[in-house]
């Protein structure tokens, strides 16, 4: 009987089970999926929050749905979970149930907290200890207003009675039924409270950010056994033998595992993720230094841009302008017209990420003219997931990772020919998406493969051939092109300020 695994993708916007299998041609292959959406909450302007309550559900939901489509619990070898990252969850140990709302990585309210510290001369020993530079998207300050917030929670956070922890830590903590507080290396390396190199929790940090070390979740590897699923929940004691964050995830779903390999993930946000080998390297030009994965002990280091819209501009020009139905119809509409006519967009819904680093930045559009419709708006949302690529990847040459030779792309607007088209003339690479899409989920399969013993390592992948495209710009036209661009991000920033 085959032996299937069984992946948690936790994503911003929704929660997804999938079945994986072991093909018999190489790689794991999806046999079952089940999707349920997530509501979003916005409380106030720059706030984003999650029920932490309602993803629970739904990921108790959605696995329960696959193990049965898969033919039963029996089939199961273990669980593998990948998460939206940083969004930060505070609950009771005693009941399991959150304290309050989870505050959602993109929610940028504790920007106060993070340029206090940064006023106060502190950014350098963070940057140097986790690679991370100070802003509000990582957890440490979420953590820190959450215990604030609630009243007591401090207090109780310090006896033990409340804890912390990011969303793959929460959900492990409510299929353990309470037995296991644990992370893994890639989520904790996201928190600002972790020691990159050493992969531990630094008591200076929790000392500076203001949380309690014992309400933190212990760190683990990525294909380590990180718990038992509690029986009465699906059926048996599957047991959780995998965990990284999302684009961590993803990058070992793309298999780029070796030095000088990388894949940008094009979700809600974008996320370009380096793998820079077994030694962290600190970014000059405001990167992120992350870890890639730890599988039993060897670690693989990355440097990391971060894009905070780039899915989520696509979904505004459909729920909130309404100039399209549906995502798909962006494509073309984008390519009725000749050019862009001047008009660029620079989506800092929630603040800029990497390499500006501006959470008082808000979305900005320049260049409308008497002539500009819905269609400029569409087609300068598109354009902007290649501008902002582009500026990652400079950023990433300025820090000395060698040329990629083909950047490996996935996610929801790499079904967009024009979006990819564009990414590989404006960033003169050959931009390459695998036949399979979903390599997040993939990534999460293969670490609890490899934690469970069903594949022998990491290099395990599918065999379809991907999709390509080739840069055919002329020069001339993409340096006109990102001088547009330069000028709206100007803008963009002088506005914030
Ligand atoms: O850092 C945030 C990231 O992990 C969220 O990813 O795919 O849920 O937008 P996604």
């Amino acid at each position: 009987m085959t032996q299937l695994i069984l992946a948690i993708d936790q994503g911003t916007t929704s929660t997804r089970a999938i079945a994986f299998e072991k093909a018999l041609e190489g790689g794991l292959r999806p046999v079952a999926v089940s999707q349920i959406e997530l509501e979003q909450h916005f409380p106030r302007p720059g706030w984003v929050e999650h029920d932490a309550a309602e993803i629970w559900t739904a990921t108790l939901q959605t696995c329960r749905e696959v193990v049965r489509k898969a033919g039963g619990v029996g089939r199961f070898a273990a669980i593998g979970i990948t998460n939206q990252r940083e969004t930060s969850v505070m609950w009771d140990a005693t009941t399991g149930e959150p304290l309050h709302h989870a505050i959602v990585w993109q929610d940028r309210r504790t920007a106060p907290i993070t340029a206090a510290m940064s006023a106060a001369g502190e950014e350098e020993m963070v940057q140097r200890t986790t690679g991370l530079i100070l802003d509000p998207y990582f957890s440490a300050s979420k953590f820190a207003w959450l215990l604030d917030a609630v009243p007591g929670a401090r207090a109780r956070a310090e006896a033990g009675e409340v804890k912390l922890g990011t969303i793959e830590s929460w959900l492990i903590w409510k299929l353990t039924g309470g037995a296991s507080h644990v992370t893994d290396a890639t989520n904790a390396s996201r928190t600002s409270l972790m020691d990159l190199r050493m992969r531990e929790w630094r008591p200076v940090l929790a000392e500076l950010f203001g949380v309690p070390l014992n309400a933190l979740p212990q760190i683990r590897g990525c294909a380590d056994h990180l718990g038992d699923c509690e029986p009465s929940l699906l059926g048996a004691p599957l047991p959780i033998h995998g965990a990284a964050g999302d684009q961590q995830a993803a990058l070992v779903g793309h298999g780029a595992l070796k030095p000088g390999d990388a894949k940008i993930t094009y979700g809600t946000g974008a996320f370009l993720v380096a793998n820079v080998g077994a030694e962290p390297v600190t970014s000059t030009s405001r990167l992120l230094g992350t870890l890639g994965y730890d599988v039993g002990g060897e670690a693989a280091f990355a440097l990391e841009g971060s894009i905070f819209s780039a899915g989520s501009a696509i979904q505004w020009l459909r729920d909130g302008l309404k100039v399209i139905s549906e995502s798909r119809h962006s494509e073309a509409m984008a390519q009725e017209l000749k050019d862009n006519g001047g008009v660029y967009m620079v989506p800092g819904f929630t603040g800029l990420g990497a390499p500006w680093w501006e959470p008082d930045a808000r979305g900005t559009i320049v260049g409308l003219t008497r002539d500009s419709g819905p269609a400029h708006m569409v087609r300068a949302a598109l354009e902007s997931l290649a501008y902002q690529t582009r500026d990652l990847l400079d950023a990433l040459a300025k820090d000395g990772a060698p040329r990629l030779s083909v950047l490996k792309v996935d996610g929801g607007v790499t079904a967009n020919a024009f979006a990819m088209q564009f990414v590989a003339d404006i960033c003169e690479v050959t931009v390459e998406r695998p036949a399979f899409q979903e390599m997040t989920a993939l990534g999460a399969a293969k670490l609890a493969a490899l934690g469970v013993g069903l594949i022998d390592d990491l290099e395990d992948h599918p065999v379809e051939a991907p999709a390509r495209w080739e840069p055919r710009m002329s020069g001339e036209e993409r340096e006109r092109l990102l001088k547009g661009w330069r000028g709206a991000v100007k803008a963009a920033i002088i506005a914030a300020q």
